[in-house]
Order: structure tokens, then C-alpha cells, then sequence
């Protein structure tokens, strides 16, 4: 079983979503521990729920330095194989013994619509704004640039002219529910090989 760490800031429904595979029997892993950069949110009482034990560690009055060592420890305790962030707010410095095993999901198709100061509606606001025919999600392996990393799997959905920030985001997370969960599923498999900037997905 692989052990996943998951990192979260507020709702918690990608946390949720990964729970609900696991215990339908899609995913192979178990989540070690969840890290929270707010304290109160809904993915908190998901893990208590579920019996995850949790940490909170907030941004604010930190450096960089600091918050990424605090999370950096915090994971440390646990030996998770994988870390995901979901929903996560905060930008965490990934050290050498975690590169190649952090992954992010983002609400559009990247390179476009990412950054710092892009999450949540603010991505489908930009979408909208920009008059895309499509959007999307990104599953992606987390590098130490905000929203940045070898891709390894992007789901699509069309932009209908009626649609605003709500109902796009709703399209997008549907298939973020499948992507994410897709992703981790080829990770523990073993199946994900970074060559350079491109992730080859290994035959089973
Ligand atoms: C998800 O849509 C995720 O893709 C997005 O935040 C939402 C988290 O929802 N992530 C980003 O925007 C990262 N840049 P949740 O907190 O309910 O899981």
C-alpha cells in the first residue's frame, strides 16, 4: 500500500475524493497524515472523520525557510512514498529527498492559468476572461517554481458561453476527481518515468 501524505488549505474535496478511492478499492494506499495550512477547514474534520491524524502549520510570520521545514519535518514522521497537494495554498520548498514524489493538481490546462496568486476561482475567472474554447485540470509532478513540473496526465472540458467561474469550475472538478486519483494509481504502479520536462507513462 502506498503511503500518501496530503497536504490541503480549506475544503478538502480533493482530499475526499482520493479517501473515496481508497476505500472503493480503486487506489492501493493508505493517507499517513494529513497537513493543513489552516486551521478549522473542512478537510481537518474529513481526516478526524476518517482517523487520519493531521497537523496544522500556517504560513503566516514565517519565511519560506521556516514553513517549508516545519511541513518538511511534519512529513518526515510518517515516510510517506507520496505527497500530494490538494487544494494546497501556500508554496512549500520541496527538499532533495522529495523531489520526483510531490504532485499537484491545478484547475487549468498548465503552462497556461498557473502561477502565484492563481487558484480557485481566480483560474476560471482568467479562463473566462481570456476566451478559452477549453479548459481543464493538470495532474503534475511539483518542482520549486509555483504550478510548475513534468505533466503527467490533463483532462479537458469545453467552455460554454453561458458559463461563469461556478459553473466552470464544477465542470473542471468532475474531472479533476478522475485525473488525480488516475495519477497516483500509475505512481504507485510504479508507472511514471520523468525524462527531462515529459513524464512517460510505462506500459503495465
Ligand atoms: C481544486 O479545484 C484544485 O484544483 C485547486 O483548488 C481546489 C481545491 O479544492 N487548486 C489550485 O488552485 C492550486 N493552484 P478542495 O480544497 O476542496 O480540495
Amino acid at each position: 500500500m502506498l503511503k500518501l501524505a496530503v497536504l490541503i488549505s480549506g475544503g478538502g474535496r480533493t482530499l475526499a475524493n482520493i479517501i473515496e478511492k481508497i476505500n472503493e478499492g480503486y487506489l492501493s494506499a493508505q493517507v499517513v497524515v494529513v497537513i493543513s495550512s489552516r486551521a478549522g477547514v473542512k478537510g481537518l474534520e474529513i481526516a478526524e472523520r476518517e482517523g487520519i491524524p493531521s497537523v496544522v502549520i500556517t504560513r503566516k510570520g514565517k519565511t519560506l525557510e521556516q514553513f517549508s521545514n516545519e511541513i518538511t519535518a511534519a512529513l518526515d514522521k510518517f515516510s510517506p512514498e507520496l505527497i500530494c497537494l490538494a487544494g494546497f495554498m501556500c508554496f512549500y520548498r520541496i527538499p532533495e529527498h522529495y523531489l520526483g514524489r510531490v504532485m499537484n493538481i491545478h484547475p487549468a490546462l498548465l503552462p497556461c492559468f498557473g502561477g502565484k496568486g492563481m487558484y480557485g476561482h481566480r483560474v476560471h475567472e482568467a479562463v473566462l476572461q481570456a476566451g478559452c474554447k477549453v479548459s481543464g485540470c493538470t495532474v503534475h509532478f511539483a518542482d520549486n517554481e509555483y504550478d510548475h513540473g513534468p505533466i503527467i496526465i490533463q483532462r479537458t472540458v469545453p467552455v460554454l458561453d453561458d458559463d461563469t467561474a461556478d459553473t466552470l469550475a464544477a465542470r473542471v472538478f468532475e474531472q479533476e476527481k478522475i485525473a488525480y486519483p488516475q495519477a497516483i494509481k500509475l505512481f504507485a504502479e510504479g508507472r511514471l518515468k520523468i525524462v527531462g520536462r515529459r513524464v512517460r507513462i510505462l506500459p503495465e
